[in-house]
């Protein structure tokens, strides 16, 4: 069998990474959480240049960039690999609410993409490679045999991820995961730079109402056939 490249895109919470990981893991490829990568550098720019109100300054973002460091590493427990930053383990972290408050702006930030996209390419140069993300399908692998682009309502989504951080013991309310959830769904599909769209090719699924298993082997099955 041949090795291909698969893309997935779609709005956050939709289930992408639970799906991606799994796939990964049965088919023996590569998975990349390029949202990792967005929020690792977001985390390391609220540490050294945000202002304590949550502004900062686009030409300091893009004098620090060349001293980050991104690197997956994989954990065999877990069983995918970590988001270093620098050498330190930032996976917890850059999932707290206030990296997920800020990464859209950040990730606005064209000079950003530009250095995101260059790793993601090489990356997944060999192919057997799953990419989640935003823009994979329209930008950083244009010709992915197999693209993916998941939805799903807003509340459905909100729910799943006010869930996740529950259960990791987060102290959250639903009303402002639901609002983060839009915030980022809105700066995400308007950004000028690469905005969240469905590539033209890419199979679009709908994951409201069903569960987790039935997207797996959707996209097992249209994976296999590619393969
Ligand atoms: O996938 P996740 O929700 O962790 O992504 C966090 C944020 O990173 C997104 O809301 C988006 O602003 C940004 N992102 C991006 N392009 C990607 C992946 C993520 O702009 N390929």
């Amino acid at each position: 069998s041949k090795k291909i490249t698969i893309a997935i895109d779609g709005f956050s919470s939709t289930g992408k990474s639970t799906v991606a990981k799994r796939l990964a893991k049965e088919l023996n490829y590569v998975y990349v959480d390029t949202g990792a990568m967005y929020r690792a550098v977001t985390l390391y720019m609220m540490r050294k240049v945000f202002v304590s109100d949550g502004s900062f300054d686009e030409e300091a973002i893009i004098r620090h960039l060349p001293f980050i460091n991104l690197k997956f590493h994989f954990n065999e427990d877990l069983g995918f690999g970590e988001m270093y930053l620098n050498a330190e383990n930032v996976e917890k972290e850059i999932r707290y609410m206030e990296v997920s408050n800020q990464v859209s702006k950040v990730a606005a930030v064209p000079q950003v993409r530009k250095m995101l996209v260059e790793q993601q390419k090489e990356m997944g140069k060999d192919k057997g490679v799953i990419m989640d993300g935003r823009d994979i399908g329209t930008v950083v692998f244009p010709d992915a045999e197999l693209k993916i682009f998941m939805t799903a309502s807003t509340e459905e989504r909100a729910t799943r991820r006010f869930d996740e951080l529950k259960s990791r013991g987060d102290e959250v309310e639903y009303e402002e995961v639901l609002k983060n959830v839009k915030d980022r769904d809105f700066v995400d599909s308007t950004r000028e730079d690469s905005p969240l769209r469905k590539a033209e090719d890419a199979v679009e699924i709908d994951t409201s109402g069903i569960s987790v298993e039935e997207v797996y082997q959707k996209m097992l099955h249209l994976a296999k056939d590619r393969i």
